[in-house]
């Protein structure tokens, strides 16, 4: 393909970007907006490529509004695909990539890190301190619950999840227990000294934390609901860093309400950047506005890695990581 036309949705780490631009002359959303769907539809007739990201909405009618236009790859900068249709763009004859692999490390580091500020209380520590309300170190200020040694229950056990399940089986001496569709194999199981559980309800019932590593597909849309956050048990913690439509958020509220469990630390929203208001104001939930991957190491890697797939397109080579 000579001289593709590229446009690129959001503004990225800027070494990303001059290498898209020395190399396509790429066309870069200057004041990093979220686009519409109309201005999506018209950067798909007027582009051969979109290097798009999770936050453009390419569902059906977006992509229907692009028919007979340009596009020809929507190489997506992340891992997760839920806001692209893939049956609308096979339909459009779009091939789409995304960026597995690089944000791995990252996002299971800071799943750790959820569950630590969960489990210890740091957001409310951090939130009294600044208000200067600390009155100094006493023997009952802001106990939390211990992580090491722990249950911790995976549910969706690939890259990420089992990177999770490494750190806290290896660093934390938690035992792991995970649920997925497919069993790892066994070498995998001794590295991350996971096992898995038949069900899901087991899996709920035996944790101290739950961590949600499944991808948002309709199978999983609000797989945590009411009854299933009522089979964690009461001194027991969620923690989401995959999609925000993972959790029924209005279970998750009666949850919290009820004690059925003793918090929740939240990575990703249903319908996000909106947050849901009855969270807000909870102390025992820890909210963070979706950083799994946000380390300029992770982020830069995902740039080069979407650029990757644009080459391997241009040069009609296989792409390395076509998704439809
Ligand atoms: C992804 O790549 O899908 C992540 O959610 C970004 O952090």
């Amino acid at each position: 393909m000579n001289s593709p036309r590229i446009i690129v949705t959001r503004r990225l780490p800027a070494p990303v970007e001059q290498d898209v631009v020395a190399r396509y002359g790429a066309v870069l959303n200057a004041d990093d907006h979220q686009f519409t769907r109309d201005e999506l539809s018209a950067a798909m007739r007027e582009s051969d490529i979109v290097l798009c990201t999770l936050t453009d909405d390419l569902s059906r009618p977006t992509l229907d509004a692009a028919r007979g236009g340009r596009a020809r790859l929507l190489a997506n900068f992340g891992v997760g695909f839920n806001h692209i249709d893939l049956a609308a763009a096979k339909e459009l004859g779009l091939a789409v990539t995304n960026t597995p692999g690089v944000l791995t490390e990252d996002t299971a580091d800071h799943t750790l890190l959820l569950i630590l500020a969960v489990a210890r209380r740091a957001g409310e520590g951090e939130r009294e301190l600044r208000a200067g309300r600390w009155t100094g170190w006493r023997p009952t200020h802001l106990l939390g619950s211990r992580v090491s040694g722990k249950t911790l229950g995976i549910i969706g056990f690939g890259r990420i999840g089992r990177a999770v399940a490494a750190r806290a089986h290896n660093g934390f001496g938690m035992k792991v227990v995970y649920h997925s569709r497919t069993p790892a194999d066994s070498a995998t199981e001794r590295a991350t000294g996971a096992v898995r559980c038949d069900s899901l309800e087991n899996l709920l019932q035996q944790s101290d934390f739950v961590s949600l590593h499944c991808p948002a597909t309709p199978e999983t849309r609000h797989l945590i609901n009411e009854a299933r956050l009522r089979q964690m048990q009461p001194h027991a913690y969620l923690v989401n860093t995959s999609r925000g439509d993972v959790v029924d958020e209005r279970a998750l509220v009666a949850a919290l309400d009820g004690k059925w469990i003793a918090g929740a630390a939240l990575d990703v929203y249903d319908g996000e950047p909106r947050v849901n208001p009855q969270l807000l104001d909870r102390e025992n939930v820890v909210l963070l506005p979706h950083l799994g991957s946000a380390t300029i190491e992770s982020r830069v890697a995902m740039g080069r890695r979407a650029i990757a797939n644009i080459d391997a397109f241009v040069s009609q080579r296989p792409l390395p990581d076509r998704i439809a």
